[in-house]
């Protein structure tokens, strides 16, 4: 569902679609990646505000499959012959699905979207939740990237963070994982309660040992509305400490191989996330499932796009083939392009090409000109006029530097 504003064209006739002012139209469209929304998971952990709800018994799998069905079937319009650089199957919980399930998911996806023959296709795994004839049979299906939420190899963390493993399950895990596809990525978190940095860098190297190519890392963060928000652990290491960690661990991390090119991602060479990457690059995706956003590019507009939060209410809208399982969708203005943009592309560490600006937003370098001036003026942006990238410094005060953008 797209907004359709009546407006009155030159020749006061017909009402037409808003267009995006002279100079912010697209001469390309950026590539396209596909997120499908798992909302499930076996128990909601204390500190996860993600749209996942704690599945009483069995998820419902063939509501969940028709409906997605409907759900794609209606956003097709909206990508006609685009391809598909990449999928990923995030959630909550997707292990939850039954491996004829992710079959057919995935069997869907290939046949109504124009699909690359090497799309990167990701899937979030809960340890918990990890079997190996599962695993192999996913990767049958196509998934050729696990994305493990570990968290931890410290048993008595895992119990304080609700994690419905131990570290015996993850490190299974981990090693079904790495037989099954070729690419896993681990999820880790640091700062967490009553954690030293000793036993913070002694986490990471656990996970190193394994080979990992990949590695994303989370500080955590009292979220609101979660059970941690209304109960914080009271031994939550200080911001000193959690900087300290942060600074130990990227050098323990680089020394292994895994260089840090986002914020939160780590990785060896070639290994990098190519979905995520098309988010940081401003590239294009759509959401589907309940809660999914999505960003989508045409060569007038530029739109953004939520599905229905709650899995039952999204089921229900998704099969009424009415357009109501779109809780909003609305075309991003061009005064709100460039923080949209640099909110993104910043968390690079590398930044992005300058011509990146013009080719995704449509604006011109010169609309943000002046803002680029006083960032780099304030050592804050990189004065390669080629790059749009954070200084160190700019990288440390990532958030002062991107509201320059606003
Ligand atoms: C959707 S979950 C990953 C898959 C799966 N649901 C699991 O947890 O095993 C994405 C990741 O976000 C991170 N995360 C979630 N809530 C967080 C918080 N409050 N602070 C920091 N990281 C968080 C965790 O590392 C988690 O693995
Ligand atoms: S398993 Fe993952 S998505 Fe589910 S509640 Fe825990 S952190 Fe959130």
């Amino acid at each position: 569902m797209s907004i359709i504003i009546p407006i009155r064209n030159d020749l006061g006739a017909q009402p037409s679609r808003l267009k995006v002012p002279a100079g912010a139209t697209l001469t390309s469209l950026p590539p396209l990646s596909v997120y499908v929304h798992v909302p499930w998971c076996v128990r909601k952990c204390p500190y996860c505000d993600f749209n996942s709800h704690a599945a009483a018994g069995e998820i419902p799998e063939r509501a969940y499959l028709d409906a997605l069905r409907s759900d794609l079937e209606q956003a097709l319009p909206s990508i006609w012959g685009r391809q598909v650089v990449s999928v990923f199957i995030g959630g909550g919980t997707p292990s939850l699905l039954s491996s004829a399930g992710l079959d057919e998911l995935l069997a869907m996806l290939r046949a109504c979207l124009n699909l690359w023959p090497d799309a990167e296709i990701t899937m979030e795994a809960n340890p918990g939740t990890a079997e190996a004839g599962r695993f192999r049979d996913y990767a049958a299906s196509g998934v050729t990237r696990f994305s493990l939420g570990i968290q931890s190899f410290d048993d008595a963390q895992l119990k304080k963070l609700g994690r419905i493993h131990d570290s015996a399950q993850a490190r299974a895990a981990i090693e079904m994982a790495q037989r099954a596809v070729p690419r896993v990525n681990l999820d880790m978190m640091f700062a967490l309660p009553g954690q030293t940095l000793d036993a913070c860098v002694a986490d990471l190297r656990q996970a190193v040992a394994f080979g990992t190519e990949h590695l994303s890392l989370y500080h955590l963060t009292m979220e609101p509305n979660t059970v941690f928000a209304k109960f914080p652990p009271e031994d939550l290491p200080d911001d000193d400490t959690s900087a300290a960690m942060q600074d130990a661990v990227e050098a323990e991390l680089a020394a292994a191989g895994l260089a840090r090119y986002e914020v939160s991602a780590y990785a060896k060479p070639g290994a990098r996330c190519r979905h995520n990457l098309n988010y940081w690059e401003f590239g294009d995706y759509l959401g589907l499932g309940p809660g999914a956003h999505g960003k989508l590019s045409f060569h007038d507009r530029i739109l953004r796009e939520a599905r229905l939060r709650g899995p039952e209410s999204w089921m229900q809208a998704a099969m009424a083939r009415d357009g109501s399982h779109i809780a909003e969708s609305r075309q991003v203005g061009p005064d709100e392009l460039p923080f949209e943009f640099m909110l993104n592309a910043l968390r690079l560490k590398d930044g992005v090409a300058a011509t990146a600006f013009h080719e995704r937003t449509g604006l011109s370098l010169a609309a943000i000109a002046h803002q680029l001036e006083a960032a780099s003026r304030r050592g804050l942006l990189d004065a390669d006029p080629t790059r749009l990238r954070a200084t160190p410094l700019g990288w440390r005060f990532l958030n002062d530097l991107q509201e320059m953008f606003l």
